[in-house]
């Protein structure tokens, strides 16, 4: 997936702020640089109250990329999660700043795809997801499956992109080569996944009117704090991030791009 590219980013964030690698880490000192969705930490904040995540909770997040979101649940509300990452090399990176955060007790990292990897039955109390199961190509199969390690009442809530109307030719093709989009679909669809795979009261929420200007604005200040950002991250990062940030501020203002959340019960 292009779009994960210049991966030290985190770790010259970390030196920026006089942390060497291999050094301690205080979880707050992350959270500027290891949310990778919307609204950082307080998306996930609202998820732990939505499912009601407490100390007891066991949580699986699924596509959990350098570990923020898990982190973060674990060092706020005290429970385990299982961290769910395909890519390798994000994987290692997580693995890396979880023992380095102190939370190794809470958070398990596993490296696999989530559509295959081995997961047992009607275990956890929630799965959560933070803009990963576009990526996934079989989203129906990814809902049985989480249905399925869902324990009964145990919750659901994934935060997503959606179409809102076809996609221009161009626009598609970005969304598949530089979003790396393959299940960006109306909202209605994702609903319908949801309820065949046994999901019970399902809600979805359109997001976009809080999303679009969010990626707007991130791409202005991005392009505001160039040299800023290239002097701690090199020109490279900066410019592959500022296509990112573009392409996905343009698939906004074309009207066909949205985001949601969703949330459901298993019964
Ligand atoms: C935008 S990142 C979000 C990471 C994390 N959820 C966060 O919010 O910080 C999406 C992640 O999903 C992962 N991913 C994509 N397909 C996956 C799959 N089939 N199984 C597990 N993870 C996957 C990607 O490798 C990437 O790390």
């Amino acid at each position: 997936m292009p779009l994960y590219t210049n991966l030290d980013r985190v770790e010259r964030g970390l030196a920026s702020l006089g942390i060497a690698p291999g050094d301690a880490i205080r979880p707050e000192q992350l959270f500027a640089l290891d949310q990778w969705h919307y609204h950082g930490t307080e998306a996930i904040a609202a998820a732990a109250q939505t499912l009601g995540i407490g100390a007891a909770s066991h949580v699986l997040d699924i596509g959990s990329g350098v570990g923020g979101p898990a982190r973060y649940l674990a060092h706020t509300t005290g429970c385990r999660v299982t961290a769910l990452e395909l890519q390798a090399p994000l994987h290692e990176i997580a693995v890396d700043l979880t023992r380095r955060s102190g939370l190794a007790g809470r958070v398990t990292h596993l490296c696999g795809d989530a559509l295959t990897f081995p997961l047992p039955a009607a275990t956890y109390d929630a799965v959560v997801s933070w803009l990963a199961v576009l990526h996934i190509p079989d989203r129906p199969r990814l809902m049985a499956r989480l249905a399925g390690v869902l324990r009964p009442g145990g919750g659901c809530y994934i935060e997503d992109l959606c179409s809102r109307r076809p996609f221009a030719p161009r626009d598609l093709a970005d969304l598949r080569q530089v979003v790396c989009g393959v299940t960006v679909t109306p909202p209605e669809d994702y609903v319908r996944d949801l309820r065949d795979a046994g999901f019970a009261d399902v809600v979805v929420t359109d997001l976009t009117g809080d999303w679009a200007p969010y990626a707007a604005e991130r791409l202005a200040a991005w392009r505001q704090n160039r040299a800023a950002y290239a002097r701690v991250h090199g020109e490279g990062a900066y410019t592959a991030q500022e296509a990112f940030y573009a392409v996905i501020a343009r698939l906004y203002d074309s009207g066909s791009l949205g985001g949601l959340r969703i949330v459901g019960r298993k019964p």
